[in-house]
This record gives structure tokens, C-alpha cells and sequence, in this order.
């Protein structure tokens, strides 16, 4: 006959679960406080101590029904603390006499078979796993848990909130605090594309607005090129409305038109122009005698 298992050590293991199984739907351990968990540990544990009961009858009945000899030896096993009895179990080797009884002989190719018992540790893993593995499929299926959708939103957001708190952290850029810098040419192209394209065409060649490659300037207001580009998209065009005040409005930040720029900076200084049978548009203004930056 079997030796049952403690009934505390069923409640401490009812206990576990229900921990695991409410920190999956919680994802907090603020249930430790809450009146249904302590409602399931109390439920979980009058279901084991009636489970126990059950046990307790139909083991007095099967024991009345054993040799003595047999009841002798029951009676000596169930001195054995529960954890070392666990612990014989989990490593225990069956004796000579014992594996004849679980050989099994395939007979026509001649293998014998030791049907050995699953150890019980492995046993307790995989009726474990298993449990986890419902447990966690509802979590997942519906709830929160472990979503990449909801953790991927709530990730986006605090990005987007460190980027707000950097942004107003850092000074704004003005025409003083602004530099040209090669790196800002790849962003200030997009920012160009978005925001100046439409007057001034995605090379810079020109169309409502002047040509931006060519080293005449109607608007000279600064010394140097990258200032005077900052100016004017900061500014607008003190003649033609057309050109409007972009960082004025708020349309544009100073740190964009500082990358603009350096854009419009790169495709007036470092490369080309853009000519007329390119479809550029004819030179407007003055020639401009840029300082160095
Ligand atoms: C709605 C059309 C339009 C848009 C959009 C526009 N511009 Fe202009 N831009 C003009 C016009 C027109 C002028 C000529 C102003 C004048 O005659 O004084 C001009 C002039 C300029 C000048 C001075 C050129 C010169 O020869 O004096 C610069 C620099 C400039 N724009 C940059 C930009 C930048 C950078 C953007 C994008 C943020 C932009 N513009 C968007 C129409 C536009």
C-alpha cells in the first residue's frame, strides 16, 4: 500500500499555484493583499483537508484488509519523514528482485525491456508544466500577459515620453546656438522633402521659390550661408509672403532648420548646381560673397 502525502505539504503546494496563477492574471503581487486570493487559499485548503479525510477512511479500510506482516511494514515506512521518504524515492534503484518483476521480454529479437517508474521528480515537473501551460495560454489569450502588442505600446510610449522630456530638456536652437554639421545633411534632406520641396523642388533646383544651388541670393541678411538659410526659414521673406516665417509659425523647430541648413548648405556648396536644362529655375538676386562658416 502507498504512503499518502502530508496534507500540508498539498496545501503548500496549492499555495504555490495559486501564486504563479494570480501573479499571471495580476502581473503584481498586489493580490497578496486582495480578500479572493486569500478566499481561493482558504477554499484550496478545506478542499485538501476534505480530500485528506476521504484518504484517511479508504486507507483505515485497506489497511484492515493487509497481512500483518504487511501492516508491519507499513506502519514502519510511515515513521520515514515525508521529505526524506520523497527524497529515497526520487533516486531509489529497484533491487535484483524487483526488476525481474518490470523486465519485458520482446522475445523475437531477444532485448529485454526495464520498465522502470518515471522518476518523481520528473513526474512532478511534467504534471507542472502542463498546468503552467493552460494557465499561461489564458493569461496570454486574454489578458495582458506577457502580450508583445501591449508591451510593444507601452514601450512606443515611454520612448515618445523620454523624447518629449528630452526635447524640452534641451536649450532650442536659434541662429546663434546653430551649427552646420555634415551628419545633419541625410535628416535635414528628409525635413527639406517634407516641408520645402513643393516651392523650392527635392534637389533645391527652384520653382515657385528661387533656386537654392546657385550663388545668387535675393535675401542676404547674414554673413554666412548656413545663417542666412536659418534666417529666412526662421524669418520668411521680408518681400514675398510666399516664403513664410516656417519657425515663426512653429511650423518648423529651430533644431530641424538647424538640419535643413545643412541641406541647403551641402547642395549649394558642395555640389553642382542645379542649371536651367536641368529644369532649375534661372538665378534671382545678387551674387552672394559668403564668409566662411
Ligand atoms: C509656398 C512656397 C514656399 C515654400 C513651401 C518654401 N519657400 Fe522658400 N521661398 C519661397 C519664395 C517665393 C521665395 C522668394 C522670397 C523672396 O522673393 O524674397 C523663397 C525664398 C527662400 C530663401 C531665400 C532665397 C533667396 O534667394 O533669397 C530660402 C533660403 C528659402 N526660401 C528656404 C526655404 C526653406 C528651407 C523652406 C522649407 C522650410 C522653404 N523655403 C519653403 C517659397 C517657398
Amino acid at each position: 500500500m502507498k504512503q499518502r502525502t502530508p496534507v500540508v505539504v498539498n496545501i503548500l503546494i496549492i499555495i504555490g499555484l495559486l501564486i504563479v496563477f494570480y501573479y499571471l492574471f495580476v502581473q503584481s503581487y498586489a493580490f497578496l493583499g486582495s480578500p479572493y486570493f486569500w478566499g481561493t487559499v482558504v477554499i484550496g485548503g478545506i478542499l485538501a483537508y476534505i480530500h485528506s479525510a476521504i484518504g484517511d477512511l479508504i486507507e483505515n479500510n485497506k489497511f484492515k484488509k493487509l497481512s500483518s506482516e504487511e501492516k508491519a511494514a507499513y506502519l514502519a515506512e510511515k515513521k520515514v519523514p515525508f521529505l526524506k521518504r520523497m527524497y529515497d524515492a526520487a533516486f531509489k534503484k529497484q533491487s535484483a528482485a524487483e526488476e525481474k518483476d518490470i523486465l519485458i521480454d520482446h522475445g523475437f529479437d531477444g532485448i529485454m525491456e526495464l520498465d522502470n517508474q518515471l522518476p518523481k521528480w520528473w513526474v512532478g515537473l511534467f504534471y507542472f508544466g502542463t498546468a503552467f501551460c493552460i494557465v499561461y495560454i489564458c493569461a496570454f489569450s486574454f489578458t495582458d500577459f506577457a502580450h508583445p502588442l501591449s508591451e510593444y505600446e507601452k514601450e512606443y510610449k515611454e520612448q515618445l515620453a523620454a523624447i518629449d522630456k528630452y526635447n524640452k530638456e534641451q536649450p532650442p536652437v536659434t541662429i546663434e546656438t546653430a551649427k552646420y554639421s555634415a551628419d545633419n545633411i541625410a535628416e535635414g534632406k528628409e525635413l527639406f522633402k517634407t516641408n520645402c520641396a513643393s516651392c523650392h523642388r527635392e534637389d533645391g533646383g527652384g520653382g515657385i521659390g528661387p533656386n537654392l544651388t546657385d550663388n545668387f541670393w535675393i535675401n542676404q541678411p547674414e554673413k554666412t550661408l548656413f545663417k542666412n538659410v536659418f534666417h529666412m526659414d526662421w524669418n520668411g521673406s521680408p518681400n514675398n509672403p510666399t516664403m513664410r516665417p516656417f519657425g515663426k509659425n512653429g511650423e518648423v523647430s529651430g533644431g530641424e532648420i538647424e538640419k535643413i541648413a545643412a541641406y541647403v548648405y551641402h547642395i549649394n556648396q558642395e555640389q553642382a548646381p542645379v542649371t536651367q536644362a536641368q529644369g532649375g529655375a534661372a538665378p534671382q538676386g545678387t551674387e552672394a560673397h559668403w564668409e566662411k562658416e
